[in-house]
């Protein structure tokens, strides 16, 4: 499909289906064990109704919000995606770009193909503005860590996203069934099993392969032996398993502000605050680590309200449609990130499928804004929705 004819996420979603082999789209589309999270994400939106306000009309609508003092055109950053160089090449630049050019974030992943100062310069391909953070994992062992925080800082990253949701992989099974780590692993043996998948997705095979076939993770240089394999990431996860004190030396090496993603409880957001995070991101990593953790927009009252305003609360996991994003600032979320809403976007066309899912977004929030009869995001509070009981939504539909 077309890209620039896709009128939703799902039409996205489809087009990324039809250009990437099974074993990348799966590892992009899929969470973890037998996915409740990763429906249920999604799903908790229904279950949040609006209440709109009749005949009113606002001679303007303002999308705008601000995040650590970054201005957004509308509440939303483009969430770390993990190994987004291989769903198309230059992944992460590309995704940078389209953010620029829309006047949102970006979060750079630790587990990313492209130099981190060559997406900040792309970062800033269209305003010198945008802001970019980085997503930080452990998984080089503290220098190579120290390293990468200091060349984050020098290339004009705003904050530092620690994940505290990964001390070890989530049991990916459509990951397993399709042999990724054969597949993004060294031997060039045992990628003959996948021919059949690769050979039958021409554009993602010859893009891949004139970027220079498999990538490397750039931002994690081992001492002695370079940056680290792609596939190394998943067994360096259980041996760098963060913990509450590994902030305190954090915070001596970054200057900035510090993000804690990947609370889901009023106690850890809590216990960021005494660290001394700027933010929290309440987010269940898009239901891939631990399934059954419910769905990150029933989590986020719990965390707003510990919070106590504090610090700023964003959100991620689930979000599909502008509404979706709406409903999130209603219940206390100052913005969103959004994940892969814009990566299905990325996978099927780089920088113009993520600009083509960014603007459907900004298109839904803007006409959600207006039908809720609200002139501007900074006046959405929780009087307009409601939380229906999933029991209700059922006996709606029967
Ligand atoms: C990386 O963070 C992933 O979820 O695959």
């Amino acid at each position: 499909m077309d890209i620039r004819r896709a009128i939703n996420v799902e039409d996205l979603r489809r087009a990324a289906r039809s250009r990437a082999p099974r074993v990348i789209f799966d590892y992009l589309d899929g969470g973890a064990d037998a996915e409740v999270t990763l429906a249920e994400n999604t799903r908790a939106f229904n279950h949040v109704t609006f209440r709109p306000r009749g005949a009113v009309a606002f001679p303007s609508y303002d999308l705008r919000t601000t995040v650590l003092g970054h201005e957004l055109s509308f509440p939303a950053m483009l969430a770390p995606i993990g190994y987004s160089g291989v769903m198309f090449p230059d992944g992460e630049a590309a995704a940078a770009r389209a953010a620029s050019k829309a006047g949102l974030g970006y979060i750079l992943s630790t587990v990313s193909c492209c130099k981190l100062e060559d997406v900040r310069a792309a970062a800033l391909a269209y305003s010198s503005m945008s802001p970019s953070w980085f997503q930080l994992y452990l998984v080089g062992g503290r220098a190579a860590t120290e390293a990468t925080i200091d060349r984050a800082q020098r290339a004009g990253y705003s904050a530092l996203v620690i994940t505290v949701d990964s001390p070890i992989a989530g049991n990916r099974e459509r990951d397993l069934r399709n042999g990724i780590k054969q597949l993004l692993g060294a031997s060039t043996f045992a990628k003959i099993p996948y021919l059949p998948d690769l050979l039958s997705h021409p554009r993602w095979l010859s893009s891949y392969l004139a970027a220079g076939g498999l990538p490397q993770l750039q931002n994690v240089i081992i001492p002695g032996s370079g940056p680290m394999p792609l596939m190394d990431v998943v067994s360096a996860l259980s041996r760098a398993a963060i913990q509450w004190n590994d902030l305190d030396w954090i915070r001596r090496i970054w200057r900035g502000p510090i993000v804690v993603k990947g609370i889901m409880i009023g106690d850890d957001a809590k216990r960021a605050i005494d660290t001394g995070a700027t933010a929290v991101i309440v987010s269940n990593h898009g239901g891939r680590q631990l399934d059954t953790v419910s769905a990150t927009l029933h989590a986020l009252p719990e965390v707003v309200a510990a919070a106590d305003g504090q610090i700023e609360v964003l959100m991620d996991g689930g979000i599909r449609r502008g509404a979706d994003i709406i409903k999130a600032v209603c219940l206390g979320a100052r913005a969103v990130l959004i994940g892969r809403a814009y990566a299905y976007g990325l996978a099927a066309g780089g920088e113009a499928g993520v600009t083509r899912a960014i603007d459907i977004l900004l298109a839904d929030c803007d006409r959600t804004l207006r039908l809720l009869g609200c002139p501007a995001v900074s006046a959405l509070d929780c009087s307009y929705v409601e939380t229906r009981s999933p029991a209700f939504m059922q006996n709606q539909q029967s």
